[in-house]
């Protein structure tokens, strides 16, 4: 066979329509959880744009795009496509054959999709993404038919792929994981939205169906009465806010687990703190803030995996970029294996945009660390990558994995630069599950308003994203901010998260204003007094604890 014999376009067009719209005839219902059909709710469908439907008073929606299905004929020969690591051949009986190749998760998100052409039956090498880890859909839309099937990132697969929505796999490897036979049955996803109800994606098999029924969970916005944080942030049942504290190992107060069910370690799984020299790993310190997390019942945050700050000498004098990639996945591969599933999810990059001024203004662009100087940008989905592969073939499936910045909680230059940055990682194929607002509000960072912040979470989150708060404290120190103003954000950004089903923990960077990194930091106008922070003072509540815990209690 002459693979390469035939002329190609190759067009990436990524989040592009497709150039041949599958036919969509779809219609339901959509009740809520309990009983009782749900008006104006707003259906679409992740993979063909364009169309959208809002449900009537008795919960009825269609979807139409009034395009026909050209079913084959029964002579129509199946497709075959053979996948040799990122390339992708395609095989016909036809002699022309044109098309898109698109490339899904198997959440139904479009990460990919490019045009090809050939002509006497065999394309050349169609070049794909880095494909995200695990379970990937293949779809191939060509001459009105759609040819849809799983496709895992393996080094070498190969298929027989039938029209229309059916699907025919012949998988030669053997290789395909329990889950590959459930997704030759996934054609898209479904979004339903309407504000009061948690967001729903529900995967389809078909593009032509009139009973779907879909069921969405309305977001109890009724008060609870929690005593704790902890318990204000589980007062919902379908949405659980952790709250998390930073700690040091040398500091571990009973106060912490009273109020708090999620921990980040302040500076212990640094690299500096793990691999200060090289392959020579320590994990001790960390070591005990785990353990006593988990006598706690708290949940950790491992904090952070890549970042140019606190990083060891002999990393960033590193000069060739296979030695540092190496040394990147080393690092990564190993703390994630030290700690394994004791941690719940990981700060995989953290502050790799810089601006003139840490407030978020001026000349974003990507910060000229060792591992931007030497991989370029695609150090942070190769990253990702490394973390996504590691934990999935660790049985750490459920390891959440981050990216976490400062200034990035409200509408400024930084944040504009990362909403672009993130949405071509998330096209590269980079497996990022949230962002971290870190929330460092006041010098040396920038101040926000409410309603900036909620528009931000909510431009991450309808990326499909979660997002975390996780580095919150509000410095007094410099009169930038004032006490009223400290209450009101407190108070009001709590609600956000409350309020946004998808923003899924608020961490406080200390317990008590007393060990807050602010009060020795240079650029926090502190020099050497409190900054006033944070919820406590040696150990007593402060009138901060109050309106979070009003937040959290929905008050
Ligand atoms: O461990 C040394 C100790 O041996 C030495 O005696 C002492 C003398 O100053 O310094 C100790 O290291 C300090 C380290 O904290 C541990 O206490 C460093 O000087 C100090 O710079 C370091 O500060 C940490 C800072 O990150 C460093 O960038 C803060 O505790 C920590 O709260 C802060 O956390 C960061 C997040 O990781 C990322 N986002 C911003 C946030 C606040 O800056």
């Amino acid at each position: 066979m002459k693979w390469y014999s035939i002329s190609v376009f190759m067009i990436f067009a990524l989040f592009q329509s497709l150039s041949a719209a599958p036919a969509v005839s779809l219609s339901g219902t959509v009740t809520k959880s309990g009983g009782g059909a749900v008006k104006d709710v707003t259906v679409t469908l992740a993979g063909v744009g364009g169309i959208s439907a809002t449900t009537d008073a008795s919960g009825k929606f269609t979807l139409d795009n009034g395009l026909t299905s050209i079913m084959p004929s029964a002579q129509t020969q199946p497709l075959t496509f053979h996948l040799n690591g990122k390339e992708l051949f395609i095989q016909s009986a036809e002699k022309e054959l044109s098309g898109t190749v698109s490339i899904y998760s198997s959440e139904g998100k479009r990460v990919s999709s490019v045009d090809f052409k050939q002509t006497n039956g065999a394309s050349g090498a169609i070049l794909l993404p880095a494909l995200s880890a695990g379970l990937n859909l293949l779809k191939i839309t060509t001459n009105g038919r759609t040819y849809t099937g799983p496709l895992l990132q393996l080094p070498n697969q190969s298929a027989r792929l039938q029209g229309t929505s059916s699907t025919s796999m012949s998988n030669q490897l053997g290789l395909f994981r329990s889950t590959a036979a459930m997704a030759d049955a996934i054609v898209d996803t479904l979004i339903t939205k309407k504000s009061g109800f948690t967001d729903k994606r529900t995967p389809i098999s078909s593009y032509i169906s009139s009973n779907l029924s879909i069921t969405m969970d309305s977001i109890v916005m009724a008060t609870c009465n929690a005593t704790t944080l902890k318990a204000a942030g589980s007062c919902r049942s379908n949405h659980q806010i952790l709250l998390g504290t930073a700690l040091p190992a040398s500091n571990l107060p009973a106060l912490a687990a009273q109020e708090f069910n999620f921990v980040t370690p302040e500076n212990e799984m640094k690299w500096d703190a793990v691999e200060g020299s090289e392959g020579n790993f320590s994990f001790g310190s960390a070591d005990n803030i785990v353990s006593w997390a988990q006598q706690n019942n708290m949940k950790i945050k491992g904090h952070c995996l890549v970042w140019h700050n606190q990083l060891p000498s002999w990393v960033s004098s590193i000069t060739t970029r296979d030695r540092l990639l190496a040394v990147m996945k080393k690092h990564i591969e190993t703390v994630m294996g030290h700690f394994g599933s004791k941690l719940a999810a990981w700060d995989v990059v953290n502050e790799s945009i810089s601006t003139d001024s840490d407030v978020g203004t001026g000349n974003a662009q990507m910060r000229p660390s060792v591992f931007y100087k030497l991989l370029g940008e695609d150090f942070i989905p190769t990253a990702f990558k490394y973390a996504r592969d590691y934990a999935d073939s660790h049985n750490m499936q459920s390891m959440k994995l981050y990216y976490n910045d400062y200034s990035i909680d409200a509408d400024n230059d930084k944040s504009r630069f990362l909403h672009t940055k993130i949405k071509q990682w998330l096209a590269a194929g980079a497996p990022i599950d949230g962002i971290g607002f870190q929330m460092h509000i006041g010098p040396p960072n920038n101040i926000p308003t409410v309603q900036s912040v909620k528009d931000n979470m909510d431009y991450y989150t309808s990326l499909g994203l979660d997002v975390l708060i996780s580095e919150w404290d509000i410095n007094l120190c410099g009169s930038k901010v004032t006490s009223a103003q400290q209450l009101e954000f407190f108070h009001g950004i709590t609600s956000v998260c409350v309020n946004n089903p998808k923003c899924t923990a608020i961490t406080f960077w200390g317990v008590n204003d007393g060990n807050s990194w602010l009060n020795g930091f240079s650029g926090s106008l502190c020099n050497g007094s409190s900054s006033q922070s944070l919820l406590f003072n040696n150990g007593q509540k402060k009138p901060t604890y109050t309106e979070v815990l009003n937040g959290l209690n929905g008050k």
